[in-house]
């Protein structure tokens, strides 16, 4: 993941309040997808603003060991793809690294599934092999993919392609991983193939395969595709990510007197319920995103959103908000120990938290926890009491991205300081997070 694991980087409570503006980080889940998509087009893709963190420059990595040729000038990239069926087995013979990606490690699953006679074995690093994978498998060995894991269920995972039968799949979890898993290889199946969402999650694969020619209809929460002979991509510009904003927002949420604000951001609603959330705390956070059901489109809109601190008080999130929200949760958690003394926020309905980059419910209990905040871990989610503010202390981030950027939020925000244990872990989504920390406290 990163050679700096076990290192410590203290982050000192600031003595003056959070100001200043910030370009959004590319978007993580966007980025994956250009990447992939312009290698499964036929022809040349220019994508602008792509993510340069760990876990999208493993997918360029990917894509490049499967055939596509990836030229990268800094945030720009150009990729000339191999076309739908087109992908090789990378030279070797060796595993595709997928590092810390669960995206990656899911989507490309999908595609090498739809490939006749290729076969590729998808791993990554000690977070990954912990990580559900029987998710993808089902539905890809109902399309009669062979997909050989470790223990039935784990990465490393070989997928075998094949010639693919359709398959009408309910969703067992709100997913956007496996929902893309499974549209992607339906583009490379006889027939029409169909996901339906118990809840709707982040629909970039939807917009972008649209938008790429793809056969792709929506009614209500189904999904479908059928075979597609070609998609071409286009030219791509990557909006900001909400989930990379929501921690310099968040900053100014909590730290008295702060306001920050954050330019280039998505607005798209799949992605925007720690906006909604936050704001039922109480919290000023101006600037324009879609309300929750605005009909999909394809294009994706980016707009200035600016936080302001001021007092915030606790809320229920329930399952529908969950995928709206799902990488924020822990945020959520985190300006719920900030919110007034005695106002509890209560996350219900999230047991998906326990199958991201580390246990995220346990996580944000025990290392809260250890920072003075008052934290209930329940199966599905967790509740929080309000104290006001945090004491101070060591968090490990456990080698989680985004424990680790809250450990450094809190350590602002706090009375005492923090010490975060592996803050290199940032990395894997926004690598210049720290330098982002030292414009807006100007230090
Ligand atoms: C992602 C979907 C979500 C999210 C992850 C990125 C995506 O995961 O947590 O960070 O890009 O599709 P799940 O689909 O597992 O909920």
């Amino acid at each position: 993941m990163n050679g700096l694991t076990g290192e410590i980087t203290r982050i000192d409570p600031v003595t003056r309040p959070l100001g200043g503006e910030l370009t959004c980080p590319p978007d993580k889940s966007i980025s994956h997808r250009s990447a992939l998509f312009a290698a499964m087009s036929d022809g040349r893709t220019h994508i602008e603003r792509y993510l340069v963190a760990e876990d999208t420059l493993s997918t360029l990595a990917a894509v490049e060991a499967l055939g596509a040729t990836v030229l990268r000038d800094d945030d720009t990239v150009v990729i000339h793809g191999v076309g739908l069926r087109g992908a090789a087995a990378p030279a070797g013979g060796g595993a595709v690294d997928v590092g810390n990606a669960g995206t990656l490690l899911r989507l490309m699953a999908g595609w090498i599934a739809g490939i006749p006679g290729l076969s590729v074995t998808l791993d990554g690093d000690a977070s990954i092999r912990r990580r559900p994978m029987g998710r993808i498998i089902e539905p890809l060995s109902q399309m009669h993919a062979q997909l050989d894991a470790r223990d039935g269920k784990f990465a490393p995972v070989t997928v075998t392609g094949g010639e693919l039968s359709p398959i009408d799949y309910p969703l067992p979890m709100a997913s956007a991983q496996v929902k893309s898993c499974v549209l992607i290889a339906g583009l490379n199946a006889e027939g029409e193939t169909s996901v339906t969402e118990p809840i709707p999650s982040r629909d970039h694969t939807e917009r972008m395969l649209a938008a790429a020619g793809a056969p792709l209809t929506r009614d209500g929460d189904r999904i479908a595709v059928t075979r597609a002979e070609r998609i071409e991509l286009g030219d791509q510009r990557v909006p900001g990510d909400p989930s990379s904003a929501a921690f310099p927002l968040a900053a100014a949420l909590i730290t008295p007197g702060s306001t920050v604000a954050v330019h280039e951001v998505s607005t798209n609603w799949t992605r925007a319920g720690f906006v909604h959330i936050a704001r039922r705390m109480g919290a000023q956070i101006d600037g324009p995103v879609e309300e929750p059901g605005t009909p999909h489109t394809v294009a994706e809109t980016t707009a200035t959103l600016t936080a302001t601190h001021g007092p915030l008080r606790g809320t229920t999130v329930t399952a529908d908000e969950v995928p709206l929200a799902i990488d924020e949760l822990p945020l959520v958690a985190l300006l719920g120990c900030f919110a007034e003394p005695g106002e509890i926020t209560t996350v219900t309905g999230a047991e998906e938290l326990r199958a991201k980059e580390t246990d995220r419910i346990a996580a944000v209990a025990e290392e809260l926890g250890a920072l003075g905040g008052k934290i209930t871990p329940t199966d599905d989610g967790f509740i929080v009491e309000g104290t006001g503010g945090l004491r101070g202390g060591r968090l490990d981030s456990r080698g989680d991205h985004r424990m680790a950027m809250i450990g450094a939020l809190a350590g602002l925000a706090s009375r005492d300081g923090v010490e975060i244990v592996d803050m290199a872990a940032a990395a894997v989504s926004y690598p210049t997070f720290l330098d982002d920390l030292a414009t807006i406290t100007g230090r």
